[in-house]
């Protein structure tokens, strides 16, 4: 028996990323929602904060009836108990990069190198991948804190180019999904350091301020907002690259980094319209823009596809078996044979011929309509046997003919 502890690590890591990343940006839109529906208070409460109380909220949920007060800069003094809202992020971020290191770095010649872009060795790759992370990191907060960050269109703008010119980087370096990954992995890092190294430390210092009877300095709190606010706009775009492995039409796409940067904007745009809608302004126009760029990304993405090549005449099954079995099998078997492969992929079995014809609806999806399979091209499949593969499966996928 082998066991397949890497399935398992990635199953028990993905659902706890999955899990704790619902549970921090549940609770960020929350906290979105909530400051942008309190109102001045009816009766303020003299004497109580700094600053008083900037605004006031009920709600009914679950039964119970909910009374929020936000305290501008912060109470007085300082209840025995307060909830930090941390562990969802930090959790999000733990289970991510173990899901990262697990796919992309334990499996880095399978996953993350893709020779035929760049011959990298194991090493160099995890280096360029972590390398990544940091570096994106420290692109962020430089520009957080330059003149720049004061102004929230503009920063927008700039990250996003930054953003987008990482994306076509990694994807000239990396395997597709790899580098796709790694851009999601950038931008989920810079959220998560966000609430790491400013967003807690500040709200820290405001907390100690007032403990020691002094009044906090409104910069923090200002500083802190900065920062969460541009992690509200960065949340869609991260969600898609998480579930990006889903659609190779965009992530094998040779122009892939584009796709990307479309997508960014479509959820830029959608969070953009809610945060509106819920200042009280409905501007359709913003989602109309959202809607625009969606199918801006679909269209181009559509005619950006090679044409179908020239009918090609159906060939006999032994032919495909052959293809079959040079170019997938060595990974989608019952038992591989390809290093690091220890189960056949999604369960993709392709070394049977039910198995095959079976699956063939996605062995076209993956070899024939997107160019994701054979993993990153490994066997150098040419474009003529996927033609040939394809006007099998066009007609009918039948075997022993
Ligand atoms: C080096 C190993 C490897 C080779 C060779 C390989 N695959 Fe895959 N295949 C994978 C992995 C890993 C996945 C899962 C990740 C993904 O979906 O991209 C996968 C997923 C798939 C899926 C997706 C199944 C689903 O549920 O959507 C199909 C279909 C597929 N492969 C077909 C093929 C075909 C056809 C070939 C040969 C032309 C091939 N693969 C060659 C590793 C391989």
């Amino acid at each position: 028996m082998t066991f397949d502890w890497a399935a398992w690590a990635n199953l028990a890591l993905r659902w706890l990323h999955l899990t704790a990343g619902i549970a921090w940006i549940g609770s960020s839109f929350y906290f979105m929602w909530l400051d942008s529906h309190l109102k001045a208070p009816a009766n303020p409460p003299p004497k109580t904060a700094t600053g008083g109380v900037a605004g006031e909220l009920w709600s009914v949920h679950s039964g119970g009836f909910y009374h929020q007060m936000k305290f501008m800069v912060a109470p007085q003094g300082m209840p025995d108990e307060l909830h930090w809202f941390k562990w969802e992020a930090y959790t999000t971020w733990i289970s991510g990069v173990l899901l990262l290191a697990l796919i992309f770095y334990v499996g880095a010649d399978v996953n993350l190198i893709d020779a035929s872009r760049l011959a990298l060795t194991n090493w160099q790759a995890i280096g360029i991948g972590v390398g990544s992370l940091a570096l994106g990191w420290l692109a962020y907060d430089t520009l957080c804190r330059s003149p720049l960050g004061a102004n929230l269109r503009a920063f927008g703008v700039i990250w996003f180019l930054v953003l987008t010119a990482a994306a076509y980087g990694l994807t000239r370096v990396f395997s597709d999904l790899g580098a796709v990954m790694h851009v999601g992995a950038i931008i989920g890092t810079v959220m998560v350091a966000n609430v790491f190294l400013v967003i807690i430390p500040n709200q820290r210092k405001v907390v100690a301020q007032v403990l020691a009877g002094e009044t906090p300095d409104p910069a923090l709190g200002k500083q802190a907002k900065q920062r969460s606010v541009h992690n509200n706009y960065m949340t869609l775009p991260v969600l898609f690259v998480m579930i990006s492995n889903h659609y190779p039409m965009i992530v094998s796409a040779p122009l892939n980094w584009l796709w990307l940067a479309g997508l960014g904007i479509v959820g830029w745009t959608i969070r953009h319209f809610f945060n509106l809608k819920n200042a009280g302004q409905l501007r359709f126009d913003v989602l109309a823009l959202g809607a625009l760029a969606f199918i801006t990304v679909a269209v181009l993405n559509e005619t950006a596809k090679p044409p179908p090549a020239a009918p090609v005449a159906v060939p006999p099954f032994t032919e495909v078996r052959a293809l079959i079995d040079r170019h997938c099998v060595t990974c989608h078997a019952a038992q591989p044979t390809h290093k690091g492969i220890l189960a056949p992929p999604n369960g993709v079995v392709l070394d049977t011929d039910e198995g095959l014809t079976k699956n063939a609806a996605k062995v076209y999806e993956r070899a024939v309509k997107t160019h994701s399979m054979p993993l990153n091209n490994e066997t150098k499949m040419t474009d003529a046997e996927r033609a040939s593969l394809g006007a099998w499966i066009s007609a009918g996928a039948k075997v022993g003919s």
